[in-house]
């Protein structure tokens, strides 16, 4: 009974190297043997660096058309210039009414740290040296006006691209979020 089973398992082992050697013996060196899915290797979509005749440049990456914007991209026309200011002051509102606790954490994250918690102006870079923005109820503008009549617009076109010493927000805080701090900014100019 024993010497069949070992007969039995040699069986088997020599016909698992002879199925392995046929399987492995016909690859070229440079082959990756069989491939398990194809289409991760030779894909049917054009790589964005590959050739492509179906345009008249022959490249995959088209430059998009004249005026095409991302999809969830918001434009925002209004020029980082003293005129741009002015023209967000009259005609820029927010889409959507926000209660100004709708801002407070971005409020206390983003721009706490300069303006202080109450809009003071004495963040904790401040009393570290940084150059004091002016408080939003008691300060004046360095664009003219007192702080506490920002309007929205304003204060939306200064937290997109910044004023001075104070950077842009554009990329930390998207459109819905730069409304929302404009709501605790208005709140901070009743204190
Ligand atoms: C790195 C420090 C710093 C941070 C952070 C900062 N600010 Fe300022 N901010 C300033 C300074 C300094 C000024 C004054 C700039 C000037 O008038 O030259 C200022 C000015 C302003 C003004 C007045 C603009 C005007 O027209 O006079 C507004 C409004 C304002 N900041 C809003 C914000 C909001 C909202 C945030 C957060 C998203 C923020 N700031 C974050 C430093 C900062």
């Amino acid at each position: 009974m024993l010497a069949m089973n070992k007969f039995k398992l040699l069986g088997i082992t020599a016909i698992s190297i002879a199925a392995s050697v046929l399987v492995t013996a016909c690859k070229d060196k440079r082959s990756t043997g069989w491939e398990y899915a194809p289409n991760m290797y030779r894909h049917i979509a054009y790589d964005p660096d590959q050739e492509n005749l179906n345009f008249a440049d022959g490249k995959t990456a088209q430059v998009p058309p004249k005026g095409t914007i991302p999809v969830g991209f918001t434009r925002f026309n209004y020029a980082n210039t003293n005129a741009g200011y002015d023209s967000a002051s009259r005609t820029l509102v927010s889409p959507k009414v926000y209660n100004f606790k709708d801002g407070e954490v971005l409020y206390q994250h983003f721009c706490g740290p300069c303006h202080g918690m109450t809009g003071q102006g004495d963040g904790l870079v401040v009393k570290h040296g940084y150059p004091a923005p002016p408080s939003y109820s008691t300060g004046q503008s360095s664009r003219g006006g007192a702080m506490k009549d920002l309007t929205d617009g304003k204060i939306y076109h200064t937290i997109t691209y910044g004023l001075n010493a104070m950077g842009s927000y554009a990329s930390q805080l998207s459109p819905e979020e730069r409304w929302k701090v404009v709501a605790y900014v208005r709140h901070l100019q009743t204190l």
